[in-house]
């Protein structure tokens, strides 16, 4: 966890911090207010990717992507790429992504899970709602991992994959080289085809978005959710014994182990008050979404796992207009990669210590193990 977000226990509710940046930030702990500031017209994400606007990083978003935008111009672009994401849509890939996990789990008794099982799977999901063409799967993810640093390669290399594959992905939406006319990549250009004004650049700008959004993050989530498990074996037992509460736990896991566990910054539009604070126009108001996680006033034992919760209601994807558009699918992919390993390995054991496993580095926006080896 970043150190500006080792706070004492329990915090108050808001409270103003500095941020690695130099600036200073309002940052909110408690889900109550978390929900307010995220999902409120007053604070706008438009005015925090402003060159003046404080900030907690030094990399600026881009002003143009989805998640840089206030309405109405962010409800036109959610729209284009938003059908991927329906229950049906997300429903479509469940035979698909179990399938994937069988087979890479299938005759072994001991594997590397982040890169043999986990990384693969969720490779596979983002390429199925993309388009990807099968037998360019791989290649698009070697691609995909360098370009994320998550495969270990220097910033050279890394900006030289991002480079390769956005003019990879801009040639598919050019020539309509994709699987299938639903995926999002024929919808995208569907809608170039609707409204010449939609440019390649921008549509391929989108999809990369998606992968930004949608790839690391799921492979650090389904990542930590595993290792909470491992590291609390009884109730990984309860589950071999209890498959049904898999759907449950992963509410429960995604509280207790957040992959992301800050907001983006927001901006007041104008003087206002939260939390009996004054907050003036244009100063930035951060939410921590893991210690809303573990807001007390919400939860008993917050620090508790616990896979039975019954109302494990948490921040993880956010809340509001920038809702995480992929949690559909993300929530698919840890009760698939979850349920398949309880079923082939009930007798699943970590081979390291926790304190021993590769970690992403502090810095980094999303959080989590790069190696899980475990053996059943
Ligand atoms: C478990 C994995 C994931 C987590 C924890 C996660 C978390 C989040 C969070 C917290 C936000 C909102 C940030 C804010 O408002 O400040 C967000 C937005 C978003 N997420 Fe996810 N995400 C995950 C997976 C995915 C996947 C699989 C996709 C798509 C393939 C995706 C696509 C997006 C997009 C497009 C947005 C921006 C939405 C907008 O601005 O309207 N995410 N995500």
């Amino acid at each position: 966890m970043p150190s500006y977000l080792t706070l004492p226990n329990p915090p108050p509710e808001l409270m103003r911090i500095l941020a690695p940046t130099g600036d200073r930030l309002w940052l909110v702990t408690s889900r109550r207010l978390g929900r307010q500031v995220l999902a409120e017209d007053r604070f706008s994400r438009a005015l925090a990717v402003a060159p003046q606007a404080p900030a907690n990083h030094p990399l600026r978003p881009e002003p143009t992507a989805l998640t840089s935008l206030d309405p109405p111009d962010h409800g036109r672009l959610r729209g284009l790429v938003s059908h991927a994401f329906t229950p049906p849509a997300v429903a479509a890939l469940e035979s698909t992504l179990r399938q994937t996990a069988r087979e890479l789990l299938a005759g072994k008794r001991a594997a590397d899970l982040v890169p043999d099982y986990l990384m693969v799977l969720a490779a596979t999901a983002i390429c199925r709602v993309l388009g990807i063409p099968w037998a360019e799967q791989d290649r698009f993810s070697a691609l995909a991992d360098r370009a994320h640093g998550i495969t270990p390669c220097s910033p050279e290399e890394s900006a030289a994959s991002r480079e390769e594959l956005r003019a990879y992905v801009a040639g598919l939406v050019a020539d309509g080289h994709y699987e299938a006319d639903t995926s999002l990549l024929g919808t995208l250009r569907l809608a170039r085809q609707r409204d010449a004004a939609l440019t390649i650049r921008e549509l391929a700008s989108l999809v990369e978005l998606l992968l930004d959004a949608g790839y690391e993050t799921t492979i650090g989530q389904t990542s930590l959710a595993v290792l909470a498990l491992l590291e609390h074996p009884e109730q990984w037992r309860f589950l071999v014994n209890r498959p049904e509460h898999v759907p449950g736990a992963v509410e429960e896991l995604l509280r207790y182990a957040p992959v992301v566990p800050i907001s983006f910054t927001r901006v007041a539009r104008h003087d206002t008050e939260l939390a009996g604070e004054r907050i003036r126009a244009g100063e930035a108001v951060l939410v921590s979404l893991l210690h809303a996680n573990f807001d007390p006033r919400e939860h008993p034992d917050p620090d508790v796992l616990r896979v039975d919760r019954r109302t494990a209601r948490h921040l993880t994807f956010g809340h509001g207009p920038h809702v995480c558009l992929g949690a559909r699918l993300a929530r698919l992919q840890m009760r698939i990669a979850l349920e398949e390993l309880i079923r082939v390995a009930p007798h699943l054991s970590l081979e390291a210590d926790p304190a021993d496993l590769g970690y992403r580095p502090p810095e980094a926006v999303v959080r989590g193990p790069t190696s899980l080896p475990a053996s059943w």
